[in-house]
């Protein structure tokens, strides 16, 4: 599901498509890609997308994210998609693949080892 989401990516200036499959432990998956903005600071990552279209239908608690893009080297989340999926999600599975079927596995925790988050505050 995250590679269809891919194809629905809004990336005219990057052209670095991405998408990602955000699934819940009851088994629901919702789909996100990368969209584009031509002030280039608006554009919101496809697993940010994923995230915040769930929590916003009232979905969760989640299991693992797929992502999906095409390069040399695995796409993992970003720094900032890395914030949001600890906070929104947990210590959910994070799942990166690119269009050869490469893959690999880790878990947020792994991405984002010394949080902040609002046992901080
Ligand atoms: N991007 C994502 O959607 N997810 C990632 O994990 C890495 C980066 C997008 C943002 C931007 O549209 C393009 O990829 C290039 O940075």
């Amino acid at each position: 599901m995250a590679r269809r989401a891919r194809t629905r990516a809004h990336a005219p200036f990057s052209r670095f498509r991405v998408g990602a499959a955000l699934r819940t432990r009851a088994g629901e998956v919702v789909i996100g890609c990368n969209l584009e903005s031509a002030a280039y600071g608006l554009t919101m990552c496809a697993e940010r997308v994923a995230v915040f279209k769930a929590v916003s239908e009232g979905l969760g608690p989640f299991e693992a994210i797929a992502v999906v893009a095409d390069s040399n080297r695995l796409t993992p989340p970003c720094g900032a998609c890395r914030q949001v999926l600890w906070e929104f999600c947990g210590d959910v599975w994070v799942l990166v693949q690119d269009l050869r079927g490469r893959s690999r596995t880790v878990r947020v925790s792994e991405l984002l080892p010394f949080p902040f988050d609002r046992r901080n505050l």
